[in-house]
């Protein structure tokens, strides 16, 4: 795939996923639209022939594998993984508001959002809903309003002269969206009666009695577009970490010969992980169990295995170029980043960023690595939480971009094609290669 093709369907891929919900259901339907099998947690697998296979806990995190037909016992598992969720505003469970002549929903802030760029946006909704079935039964799928349906005014300068000198955000009070204007006969519409007419409007064909409950977002539904004079940067929503699930998800299925590898994408970062299908939780321990089941075998896959964690890396912004170590200034399109931290906020060795730094040369792309200011506090990614729960190796990568956790964030347009071609050679790379277990020591 050319560099501008990828691109566009990359781009594509992120306008329409507006949430981790989207993400795992577009991945999994994209796998199976390419030859992998869809296994239900639930059932029974027989993995006794050589293939490809895809499972999604709780419709937003996923794993995916390749088991070509060699002994995972010697050659390991090419694993990579991401997060697919992003900071939003999620909406309480009673969330209509009224005030004045206004209907507002209530919402919780999901993740570390920064909350100004959420202000003056044509913001939309989406995500899952449960309901009761004609029989009485449950059932839930996704929804997603798809075009501007509220919007979080600023308030004017001239009621507070002070906004461009600190101006903070009361997450409770200041950024409560509006929905709609009220009824003149003062009668509240009902959330649930909004939620069910868009499901009809959606999916006519589903049996719903009524909305139960709902774990909805906003979001910006302006299209994730390409920028610069010449084009050279991406601006859009969710970059972080849909750059990297996308990506890693296209190199798996255009690698030019799979080898025994493994995808896992995760919801659940941006809030801590911990939950039955985020990277604090069971789900990677629970599908290598079911792989092997044999506890001696296990250990040697997972030695044997490396986790390439791909999550977007801070650029240096040209602005603000005080926040970051001088020797360590990670430029947009100038590549992936190795992101290394001594208190193991990233899982990064040496042997893995040589490993890494390798693999990158070899597939003609440039590398570049991320160290926080000693001063500062460093974030963290599913890369350490893998590391302690398996003991598999891992190496922190990740593109680099500008305005992390904004509604709208800036990388470039050559940085996923270069991981792109990283991670197709990664997952093609031979069992007897020298590059492959040179981090076995
Ligand atoms: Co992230």
């Amino acid at each position: 795939m050319q560099e501008s093709e990828f691109n566009r369907w990359l781009l594509a891929a992120i306008g329409r996923s507006p949430t981790a919900f989207h993400v795992a259901a577009n991945v999994r339907d994209l796998l199976t639209d390419h030859g992998f099998t869809l296994l239900e947690e639930s059932e029974p697998w027989d993995l006794s022939t050589p293939g490809s296979y895809v499972v999604v806990r709780n419709g937003s995190s996923l794993v995916a594998f390749t088991l070509n037909g060699e002994d995972p016992a010697r050659t390991g598992l090419r694993m990579a993984g991401a997060h697919t969720d992003s900071p939003a505003l999620k909406v309480k469970p009673s969330p209509i508001r009224r005030s004045h002549s206004y209907v507002q929903l209530g919402v919780e802030v999901y993740g570390g959002a920064l909350l100004a760029p959420w202000f003056d946006r044509e913001l939309s909704l989406a995500g899952r809903v449960s309901w009761e079935t004609g029989a009485g039964g449950l059932d839930a799928g996704l929804l997603d309003f798809a075009r501007p349906v509220a919007v979080i005014p600023s308030l004017a300068i001239h009621l507070d002269r002070e906004a461009n000198r600190n101006r903070s955000i009361n997450s409770q009070t200041d950024i409560v969206p509006i929905l709609m204007q009220a009824a003149a006969d003062g009668n509240e519409p009902v959330f649930a009666d909004i939620l069910l007419a868009q499901l009809r409007r959606q999916h006519p064909e589903i049996d719903c009695r009524a909305i139960l409950d709902h774990d909805l977002f906003f979001y910006d539904p302006a299209a994730p577009t390409l920028t610069g004079l010449a084009g050279e940067f991406i601006t859009g929503p969710r970059l972080d970490n849909q750059l990297s699930c996308w990506t890693i998800a296209r190199a798996l299925i255009d690698a030019p010969e799979r080898k025994n590898s493994l995808i896992i994408l995760s919801d659940h970062e941006e809030v801590g992980s911990g939950s039955p299908e985020g990277a604090g939780g069971p789900l990677l321990d629970s599908v290598l169990e079911r792989l092997f089941p044999e506890p001696g075998q296990r250990q040697q896959v997972i030695r044997r295995s490396l986790l390439i964690s791909a999550d977007n890396a801070h650029g240096v912004h040209p602005n603000f170029t005080d926040r970051h170590d001088g020797n360590h200034l990670p430029r947009i399109n100038h590549g992936p980043v190795i992101k290394i931290n001594a208190a193991r906020r990233y899982a990064t060795t040496a042997l893995t960023a040589g490993f890494f730094r390798l693999l990158c040369r070899r597939q003609n792309t440039d590398v570049q690595e991320f160290v926080m200011r000693s001063d500062m506090a460093c974030g963290s990614t599913i890369g350490p939480l893998a590391a302690t729960r398996t003991g598999m190796q891992v190496v922190d990568v990740g593109v680099p971009t500008l305005g992390m956790h904004s509604i709208r964030e800036t990388a470039g347009t050559s940085d996923c094609p270069g991981l792109l071609r990283a991670l197709q050679g990664y997952f093609s790379l031979a069992s007897d290669d020298p590059l492959w277990h040179g981090w076995l020591s």
